[in-house]
């Protein structure tokens, strides 16, 4: 258990809401990152647009971040996806 989240480490959907306002990955306070909300709608619609097409997805390799201090993410998440079970 971390100090502000439950497992920071895992990619969660299902994260109550009471934890969802508490991140910062758009910043905070007045610098505040003015294109979340067309970040957010972005993201959303590339997510639904993924899963009507594919909607089952497995992991196949392991994931590989990045040594970025500046800007966090991971280079390769090699994934399996399919239309059926
Ligand atoms: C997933 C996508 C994005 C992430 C993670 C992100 C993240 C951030 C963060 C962390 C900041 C604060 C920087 C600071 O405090 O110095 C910021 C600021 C800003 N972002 Fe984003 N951003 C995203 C998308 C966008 C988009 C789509 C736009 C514009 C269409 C945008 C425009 C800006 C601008 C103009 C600022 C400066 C706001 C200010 O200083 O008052 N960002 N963003």
């Amino acid at each position: 258990m971390s100090s502000v989240f439950d497992s920071p480490d895992e990619f969660r959907l299902d994260r109550p809401r009471s934890e969802l306002g508490r991140h910062v990955a758009f910043g905070w306070g007045i610098h505040f990152c003015i294109g979340a909300p067309l970040a957010r709608l972005e993201t959303r619609v590339v997510i639904e647009a993924v899963l009507e097409r594919w909607p089952y997805i497995e992991f196949a390799g392991d994931a590989v971040r990045n040594d970025s201090f500046v800007l966090h993410g991971l280079t390769h998440l090699p994934l399996t996806v399919r239309r059926q079970p």
